[in-house]
């Protein structure tokens, strides 16, 4: 894959709702929560910001978007400012999260913990929602065991370190002390519908990217129905 990667491609083009189901399906999932305008909200990998800008346009919350990616962060900045939204931005990582215990009411991770240590993240998202507080997650899911070569070539060009089924995440899930675990599959579907995805590009980046957004839709073909997205909803 030489020096670029997926997460990369995300970011140099600066794909808005990088997950299944893009922003209408985070709408959807979040018009199912009771949520209000007197809550802390947590978009944790908030990518270019689409997420946590619907959040406090709908509902009013604060809202605070963290992210890893120094591109990611310009692009959620530059949404926010021109859109003149208070929604506080940092920089950190989800294995790591830089907020005391207890502090949000509510966290969301659309398609992030895949691509991280999820025990050590699922940690932390723990640790800083406050007791009855929701956590909810969009995650790349295996629907069936995989051969040893193609568990490889999903993990080497997703760059992750493990494939879950859904008995596995609710595993996890229940092990860093999560209650009230559901899972519900997203199929994932080719065609996006209305669901146009947004893009914000870099003024450069490499021509190799356009290799791996290739690469990436041959990889939804050839493994539909091995891989497909989970709607993970718990509380603490
Ligand atoms: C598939 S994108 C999803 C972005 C956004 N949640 C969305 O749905 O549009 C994955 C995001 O996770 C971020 N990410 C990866 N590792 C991370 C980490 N350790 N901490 C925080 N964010 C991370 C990436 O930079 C990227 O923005």
């Amino acid at each position: 894959m030489g020096g670029t990667s997926y997460l990369d491609f995300l970011a140099k083009f600066g794909v808005g709702g990088a997950h299944p189901g893009g922003i209408l399906l985070t709408k959807d999932i979040l018009s199912q929560e009771e949520i209000s305008n007197n809550m802390l909200i947590l978009d944790a990998g908030c990518g270019t910001g689409q997420t946590a800008a619907h959040i406090y346009k709908e509902y009013g919350a604060k809202v605070v978007g963290l992210e890893i990616n120094p591109i990611m962060l310009e692009k959620a900045k530059d949404r926010f400012h021109s859109q003149k939204l208070p929604i506080e931005l940092v920089e950190g990582s989800v294995e790591l999260l830089p907020f005391e215990d207890n502090t949000f009411d509510f966290i969301l991770s659309e398609s992030v913990l895949v691509f991280v240590d999820k025990p050590k993240a699922l940690k932390e998202f723990f640790r800083v929602l406050k007791k009855g507080g929701r956590f909810i997650a969009n995650e790349m899911t295996i629907n069936t065991e995989l051969n040893i070569q193609d568990e490889l070539e999903i993990k080497e060009f997703y760059a992750i370190d493990s494939l879950l089924s859904e008995e596995d995440w609710k595993e996890l899930l229940e092990k860093t002390g999560f209650r009230m675990i559901q899972l519900k599959e997203e199929k994932q579907s080719l065609s996006t519908g209305n669901n146009t995805p947004e893009f914000n590009f870099s003024t450069t980046f490499e021509p190799d990217l356009f290799n791996i957004l290739n690469q990436h839709g041959n990889m939804i073909i050839k493994y539909h129905e091995i891989l497909s997205n989970r709607i993970i909803t718990c509380s603490k």
